[in-house]
């Protein structure tokens, strides 16, 4: 079979196309064949050789991926054969809390991620993809959309009236507006220029915020909420952001620190945090049961995850390059055509 590997060192200038032996399933595997893929940030952060935990070559790069069964093992129960699946991108974590032991394999680094023909996994280790959607779109949700499911309704518990205040409009951002919305709770979002504004609108944000770049923008948040602010907010760039996003949510309210797209190091004012008593949550991605339950949410919902744009596999490096220029409106996939 084929895959993209990194082969020396984690480098794009070193990605390249490898030949390696068709996996052979065991009793309770799953053979995919692999479809579509989604890039993440973290893949960049990996690529760029800043990212929290340690990556070697050689290593199959990107953790999200969509593939359909083409055999599996006598034992196997989960699945069938032309199921549509999605590797988990935690394999060992299925449901509980996180602990060191389930987070030990990541695909896409340090474990192999998806770029390739075919994938071999334990049954375990996968979750059938929402039946509305197709490969590319299914392709898009273990890692963000299972974060977000994660924080705001495992971590926290959004509930129907209550106000969800979403940095952004990546991919973490556009799913988590999405989820919230679906789950009747009024969606702000701020973001850091009105290119996305009508998009945003329609995928359910019912006010958004385009002035994010602005010191003052928690103000214009108070406003819009009567003084009191979002009951939770979902924080996607750290950096200096984080005390907005404080100073933007009500007193004993929740903060969801997912991201660190505006720097790893985050500005705490810490007396605007003992001033709102804000509990702040961080995330590490979702178990197999939060994309199970989200798998379901968005089939009653009719959710699909926006792809701003769709690359073929040999476009490998565009679609790392539009990732790393940033401005688009949900994520980034890639159709596998080997
Ligand atoms: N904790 C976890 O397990 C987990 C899982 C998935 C992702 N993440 C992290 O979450 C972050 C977002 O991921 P993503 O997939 O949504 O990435 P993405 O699609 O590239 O989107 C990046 C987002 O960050 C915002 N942003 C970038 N720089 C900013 C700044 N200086 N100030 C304010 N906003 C800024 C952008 O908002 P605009 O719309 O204003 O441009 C955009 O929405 C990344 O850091 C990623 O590593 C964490």
């Amino acid at each position: 079979m084929r895959c993209y590997a990194f082969s020396k060192i984690i480098s794009l200038d070193d990605l390249v196309l490898t030949e390696r032996p068709d996996p052979v399933p065991g009793p309770r595997d799953i053979l995919l064949r692999m479809r579509a893929a989604a890039l993440n940030f973290r893949d960049l952060a990996i690529v760029r050789g800043h990212y929290h935990v340690d990556v070697s070559p050689p290593l199959v790069p990107v953790s999200d991926g969509a593939g359909e069964v083409i055999q599996i093992g006598s034992e196997v129960t989960r699945f069938r054969i032309g199921d549509l699946v999605c590797p988990t991108y935690l394999p060992e974590w299925i449901d509980g809390p996180i602990r060191p032991w389930n987070v030990r394999r990541r695909l896409g680094g340090p474990s192999d991620g998806v770029l390739s023909e075919l994938m071999c996994l334990h049954e375990d280790e996968a979750v059938r993809a929402p039946r509305h959607l197709d490969a590319a779109e299914a392709a898009q949700l273990p890692v963000a959309a299972a974060t977000a499911w994660h924080s705001l309704f495992q971590l926290g518990s959004v509930r129907p009236g209550e106000t969800v205040l979403i940095q952004g409009s990546g991919g973490i951002s556009t799913i988590a507006l999405q989820l919230a919305h679906a789950a009747g709770a009024r969606t702000i979002m701020v973001t850091r220029n009105d290119r996305h504004t009508d998009a945003l609108r329609a995928l359910g944000a019912d006010d958004v915020l385009s002035n994010g770049a602005a010191e003052n923008w928690p103000h214009d948040l108070l406003n819009l909420t009567g003084q009191r602010g979002a009951e939770i907010s979902v924080n996607v760039a750290g950096g200096s952001t984080l005390t907005r996003s404080i100073a933007a949510t009500r007193m004993g309210g929740l903060v969801h620190l997912v991201g660190y797209a505006a720097g790893t190091i985050a500005d705490l004012d810490i007396f605007t945090a003992i001033r709102h008593a804000t509990t702040i949550h961080v995330a590490t991605a979702g178990n197999r049961e939060n994309l199970e339950d989200l798998v379901r949410a968005a089939e009653r919902h009719k959710i699909r995850p926006v792809i701003a744009n769709l690359f073929r596999l040999k476009q490998i490096r565009d679609a790392f390059a539009f990732l790393a220029k940033g401005g688009h409106l949900g994520k980034v996939g890639l159709i596998l055509d080997f």
